[in-house]
This record gives structure tokens, C-alpha cells and sequence, in this order.
């Protein structure tokens, strides 16, 4: 796509530009990659997912040799890692705060890509591969929670895999068959928590191949830009180094203050402290909760009544995310320019707050709550979230007047800088 303006410098480089360009290659696509000039803040998160991705990784692959898949020891494994295995803490509190910091970056990084539009025309297959990565991360939460083997883990994973029961209402026994084949046996059990080590194992490479796909994706057109507008020429771009790279590493230590904060001061905050308790198969929690980035969803399964529209549905809100890009009628990207849409924007996202409020709280006072059960607006959350994609994008688009566009970055840019 951009013309390559590497030339190898020693006899070595040449030797090996013409085997393997790799130096050409991470010139290309790091070095001078070709960046709007105009992109802010919301642009470092894709960095920063990067980075969480590496710190899961390398943290993941040290607790693993120290962790025991097996239900007998799974649990006091862990404990032996908080106690006996040098820094152990450090390594299982980073691990457990970097799951919420990774979801924390991804749901800026996915609102960021819907009010920019960085899903329309020619980036629908970054959007895509993105909302693969998403539904890979929540598998591999998911999976990675069962294993310290306390009480949480135990029950969320017979909670989760239970779902699938629900196709028993439209083909009798089908749901069971697929739960029992996931559990590997007639319960969460010992051969549950080993397939789900493996896999929780496995995931995080797949992310990372998926991701270059995602990146390669987006090299393809291009960054878009908080205007919504196609790069003209050259005045509009910047080299990605040292602009950007500069720009993401100030961010990254911004952000990793906020992490840091979490793993040094309150670690377990994020958390359930039921989790504490080995698994106990014999006594259910009162409440079982996931984790604070699953509670949107969790509240649009329990908002619905019946067990398989529930569960329906819930599947139904990711997919949702895959058609955005042929939901959104608009010609205009950015919803700068967008005065009508930018307020249903907002909306959508106090929408998924409260969803996320509603699916915190217990079932009882879901029922209970007063003067209206949170049950009723747990309903109006979840219909609005399938409304706001399915009418409100489509028809937003069609009768909005949107602003004035600028001719192009440079100008835009220009325009706001102080002369010299
Ligand atoms: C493991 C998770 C992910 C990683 C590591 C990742 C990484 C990146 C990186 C490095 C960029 C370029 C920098 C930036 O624009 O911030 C990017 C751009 C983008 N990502 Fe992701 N991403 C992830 C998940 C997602 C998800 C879940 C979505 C949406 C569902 C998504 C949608 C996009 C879009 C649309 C762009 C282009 C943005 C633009 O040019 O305006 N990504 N991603």
C-alpha cells in the first residue's frame, strides 16, 4: 500500500533484506508508518490492549508452573503461590488485576471505534476481527477464573456452562448433551478444570494471531482519525516514531499508574472474596456474580424470563456488534459531525453503566428493588441496547443533517494551532 523508503545501510542489512525484510517490514509498518497527525487520546488504547495482552502472557506462563490442574489441588496451589513461590503474589495479583485492566482498555478502545465510526467503509473487517478478539477475551476470562477453584470459580463456571441446557426446550436433550460433553462428566469436576486450564492456556495465542490480523487489517487503509476524513497526502500524516510511540508510552505509564494503584493498594477489590473459599459442590454462594466486565451481559440474561430467550439474547448482543458496520447508514464517520447520533451515543453508553448496575445486584432485590424493580429496568437497558443498533443506527443515519466537514487533517489541524 505505502511505498518503502527502507534502504539497508550495512552489507548485513542488505544480506538480510533479501532473504528475510524484516527490518524492511517493521520500518514499513512501526518506524515511518504513515499516522493521521491528528489522532488524541483515544487512539492509545489499541497500544495499550497490546500491552496487557504481553503482561497476561508472560505472567500467565510463570503462575503456570507453579499451578496444579487438578480439583484436589488446584486451590491450594494458588494459595502456595500467594505464600511460598517468590514474588508469587506480584505475579497471581498482576494476573488477576490485568484481566480488568485488559477489559477496562478494550471497552474504551470499542466506544472509542464506534464514535469515531472506525467501523464504516473501508474498516469493516478491522471492526469484525475486533469483536472476535472481544468474545476470545471473554472465553479466556471466563476459563481462567475456574481455575484457582474457590467458591466464585466453581459456581460461575456450572452457572455459565449451563446455558446450554437451554437448548433442551427446543430439541429435548441436546442442551444437556452439549453440557455434558463441555464438563467432560455429569458435573463441574476434575476433567473440567483440566480441559479448562488447557484452553485458558491455548486462547491467549490465538488473541495474539488475531490481533496481527487486526493490525494488519488496519494497515491496509490506514488509521482512521477522531475527524472521521480520509488522509489527502503527505501533510496530513506523521511518521508513527517517535510522534506516536512517544505519545502511547506517556499514555502506558499513565495507565499503568492506574494498574499499579489496583495490584499494590487494593488487589482484591476488583473481586469476590467468596473466592477465597475452596469449591464446595454441596453449598451454593447466595449470589453469584461475575466479574465486574461480564455484568452488562449478565443482566440481559436475567432480564428475560425464559431460560433460552435469555440466553438468546445474550448471544444475540455480540453479534449485534458484528453488523455495525452495514447497521450504520450515515456518509459522514465521526460522530463530531453528527449531532443527532452523538446523543444516542451517549445514551448507549449510560445504557451499558446501568445494565452493568443492574446485573451487580443479587436477584432478590432485582425483584424487590423500589419503586421499580431493577428487574423492569434491566428490561428497558436490554431493549434499548438492541434498539439503539437495530433502528436507531439505521434510521439516525438516513434523517440526520450532519455538520460541515473540514477539506482535510492538515487544514483541520492548522486551523486550531497557534500561528509561529
Ligand atoms: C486484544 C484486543 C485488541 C487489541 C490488542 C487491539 C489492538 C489495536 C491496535 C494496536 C489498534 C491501532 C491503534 C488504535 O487505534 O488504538 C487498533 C485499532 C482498532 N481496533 Fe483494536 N484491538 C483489540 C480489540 C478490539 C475490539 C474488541 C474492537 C471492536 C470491537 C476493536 C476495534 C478496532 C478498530 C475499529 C480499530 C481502528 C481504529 C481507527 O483507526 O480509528 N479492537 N486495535
Amino acid at each position: 500500500m505505502h511505498g518503502s523508503r527502507y534502504t539497508p545501510n550495512s552489507g548485513i542489512e542488505r544480506w538480510l533484506d533479501r532473504r528475510l525484510p524484516i527490518i524492511r517490514f517493521a520500518q514499513e509498518h512501526l518506524s515511518s508508518y504513515p499516522t493521521p497527525r491528528n489522532l488524541n487520546i483515544w487512539y492509545v488504547f489499541g497500544g495499550i490492549l497490546t500491552f496487557c495482552l504481553g503482561v497476561q502472557i508472560i505472567t500467565g506462563i510463570v503462575l503456570a508452573m507453579h499451578y496444579t490442574p487438578d480439583s484436589r489441588l488446584a486451590f491450594d496451589s494458588v494459595e502456595s503461590i500467594m505464600r511460598d513461590v517468590n514474588s508469587g503474589w506480584l505475579l497471581r495479583y498482576v494476573h488477576a488485576n490485568g484481566a480488568s485492566m485488559f477489559f477496562l482498555a478494550v471497552y474504551i478502545h470499542m466506544f472509542r471505534g464506534l464514535y469515531y465510526g472506525s467501523y464504516k467503509e473501508p474498516r469493516e473487517i478491522i471492526w469484525i476481527l475486533g469483536v472476535v478478539l472481544y468474545i476470545l477475551m471473554m472465553a479466556t476470562a471466563f476459563l481462567g477464573y475456574t481455575l484457582p477453584w474457590g467458591q466464585m470459580s466453581f459456581w460461575g463456571a456450572t452457572v455459565i456452562t449451563n446455558f446450554f441446557s437451554a437448548f433442551d426446550s427446543l430439541i429435548p436433550g441436546f442442551g444437556t448433551a452439549i453440557v455434558t460433553w463441555l464438563w467432560g462428566g455429569f458435573g463441574v469436576d476434575n476433567a473440567t478444570l483440566h480441559r479448562f486450564f488447557s484452553l485458558h492456556y491455548l486462547l491467549p495465542f490465538v488473541i495474539a494471531a488475531v490481533v496481527g490480523l487486526h493490525i494488519w487489517a488496519l494497515h491496509v487503509p490506514g488509521n482512521n482519525n477522531p475527524l472521521g476524513i480520509d488522509v489527502k497526502g503527505p501533510q496530513d500524516t506523521l511518521p508513527f516514531h517517535p510522534y506516536y510511540t512517544v505519545k502511547d508510552l506517556f499514555y502506558l505509564s499513565c495507565f499503568m499508574i492506574v494498574f499499579a494503584y489496583f495490584v499494590f493498594f487494593s488487589p482484591n477489590t476488583l473481586g469476590h472474596s467468596i473466592n477465597y473459599a475452596p469449591a464446595n459442590p454441596l453449598q451454593t454462594p447466595e449470589d453469584i456474580v461475575p466479574e465486574w466486565y461480564f455484568l452488562p451481559f449478565y443482566a440481559i440474561l436475567r432480564s428475560i424470563p425464559d431460560k433460552l430467550m435469555g440466553v438468546l439474547a445474550l448471544f444475540g448482543s455480540l453479534i449485534v456488534l458484528v453488523l455495525v458496520p452495514w447497521l450504520d447508514t450515515s456518509r459522514v464517520r465521526s460522530c463530531r459531525f453528527r449531532p443527532l447520533y452523538k446523543q444516542f451515543f451517549w445514551i448507549l453508553l449510560v445504557d451499558c453503566v446501568i445494565l452493568g448496575y443492574c446485573g451487580s445486584k443479587p436477584v432478590d432485590a432485582m425483584l424487590l428493588s423500589t419503586p421499580v424493580p431493577l428487574v423492569w429496568i434491566a428490561r428497558i437497558g436490554t431493549a434499548y441496547y438492541f434498539l439503539h443498533f437495530l433502528i436507531v443506527m439505521p434510521i439516525a443515519g438516513l434523517i440526520e443533517t450532519p455538520k460541515p466537514i473540514p477539506d482535510s487533517i492538515a487544514k483541520s489541524v492548522l486551523a486550531t494551532t497557534p500561528a509561529e
